[in-house]
């Protein structure tokens, strides 16, 4: 379903609170949503030679979209029917802490059969997706994730509302999702990368559009670890919200924008000038990988929108002021081409070879793993700064649970808030962020290969 008209979903938000997309929506009697891990099988792409076996949920990638308005409550019963534990975690969102779905901080694991009721309130319009949260880089890797947006109480006006969930997989010849999970390759170097693109599931969409009609495409990158630079359409286009948070003001985007596993963009484009088909896709190497392409629709012809978007309203977000109660360094170490010589690794200090015969590879603060021992502990309300220095020969896209953060401005007015960051080799970044949620909190590496390898803290915030 790749086009949702603003008006089919009203109509159907006020029955369920939920519009069933993607993999359906199930709901029952009490009108609670059911999230069912099961296997399925979808065709990827027409050109692989049949349908892949996944893991989904619901029996579809992504899973269903799942509509809520800002400030209402999710109600939703996750049922496990894979046979290994699991959990499911809502990016972005600032959630209670017992709805994060983080196995062995926040819950138990949802072992086979089992299920687990979550239950939210949204505080944040935007962009967000949900996955499994237990062996990530495989559960999520064969399919396990979704789509989660929350609308606005006002939103924008546009003709038509887009979601495009991005993402790669990794196939064998006869197009079956490769066993090659835990590969210490990947975990030491760039992580999981796929060698098949999907846009909502499939190879690539054609969406129909009329002159003049005013787009909003909700972009997210849900690979495993690809970073993903995209180009865009030559037409008029603002970038509006990053992260599912609205930008100050909105920022002409033109020529194209990157994301890093997890990061969301939405943004608001005008087909001014529709005589030709005009492509979203995937720059390799100078070369456009097409994903979307957007054709001539005479009968949705419109007059055009004279004036560029306003902003998107502000989230309830409450920024830091300029001083930071406390400041704690965070320094990413390991991988392949490397400096680290040793680590500790379960209470143990472990020269690298020995790190990487238990399958670890990175080190934060000179330590693999979450510890016993949080990062950091913050008092409630008290605005924190992490510096982040990444001391790898590798990007890094960092995401802290619960919060949004502050990154220093690049290009645009006022500093963006964000849950996932990419930092290149040699980067130093500060994080600032009002600790305001209490509970406890991953910090990781979403590149989920090197999480497994070992990048991965927690913050507490009490
Ligand atoms: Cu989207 Cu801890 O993950
Ligand atoms: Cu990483």
């Amino acid at each position: 379903m790749e086009q949702i008209s603003r008006r089919g979903f009203i109509t159907a938000l006020a029955g369920l609170g939920v519009l069933p997309s993607f993999a359906d929506a199930i709901g029952n009697m009490d009108g609670r949503v059911i999230l069912q891990a099961m296997p399925g099988r979808q065709q990827l792409d027409p050109e692989l030679p049949g349908p892949t076996a996944l893991w989904t949920f619901n029996g579809g990638v992504p899973g269903p979209l799942l509509r809520v308005m800002q400030g209402e409550r999710l109600e939703l019963t996750f049922r496990n029917g894979i046979d290994q534990g699991s959990a499911v975690h809502w990016h972005g969102i600032r959630i209670d802490n017992a709805m994060d779905g983080v196995v062995g901080m926040t819950q138990p694991s949802v072992l086979p059969g089992e299920s687990f009721d979550y239950s939210f309130v949204l505080p944040d319009a935007g962009t967000y997706w949900y996955h499994a949260h237990q062996h990530s880089s495989e559960q999520v890797g064969r399919g396990l994730y979704g789509i989660l947006v929350v609308d606005e109480q006002v939103p924008p006006l546009v003709d038509n509302d887009i979601v495009l969930a991005l993402d790669d997989w990794r196939l064998d010849q006869e197009g079956q999702i490769h066993e090659s999970f835990g590969n210490l390759h990947d975990i030491s170097h760039g992580g999981r990368t796929g060698n098949w693109l999907t846009v909502n599931g499939e190879g690539s969409k054609t969406i129909a559009v009329g002159n003049g009609e005013r787009l909003r495409l909700r972009l997210i990158n849900t690979a495993n670890s690809l970073i993903m630079p995209l180009h865009l359409p030559d037409q008029p286009c603002w970038l509006m919200a990053l992260d599912g948070m609205p930008l100050d003001q909105p920022v002409p985007a033109q020529t194209g924008i990157t994301l890093g596993p997890g990061q969301r963009a939405d943004l608001i484009m005008d087909c001014a000038d529709m005589a030709n088909p005009l492509a979203l896709g995937f720059v390799e190497r100078d070369e456009l990988i097409s994903l979307v392409s957007f054709v001539h629709d005479p009968s949705r012809d419109r007059q055009p929108h004279d004036d560029s978007p306003s902003p998107l309203p502000p989230n309830p977000v409450v920024r830091c002021d300029s001083s930071s109660d406390n400041s704690t360094p965070l320094i990413m170490q390991g991988g392949a081409m490397g400096d680290l010589q040793a680590a500790q690794y379960q209470g143990e200090m472990m020269a690298i070879r020995e790190l990487v015969r238990h399958g670890k590879a990175w080190a934060l603060n000179g330590v693999v793993d979450r510890t016993e021992k949080p990062l950091l502990t913050a008092r409630r309300g008290s605005c924190q700064e992490i510096v982040i220095e990444n001391r790898t020969a590798w990007p890094h896209a960092m995401h802290l649970h619960g919060h949004h953060f502050e990154v220093p401005a690049s290009g645009w007015p006022g500093p963006a808030l964000r849950d996932t960051v990419m930092l290149d080799p040699g980067d130093t970044l500060a994080l600032r962020f009002r600790a305001d949620n209490p509970g406890r909190w991953l910090l990781h590496c979403h590149m989920l290969e090197h999480q497994v390898g070992g990048m991965v803290t927690w913050i507490e915030v009490n």
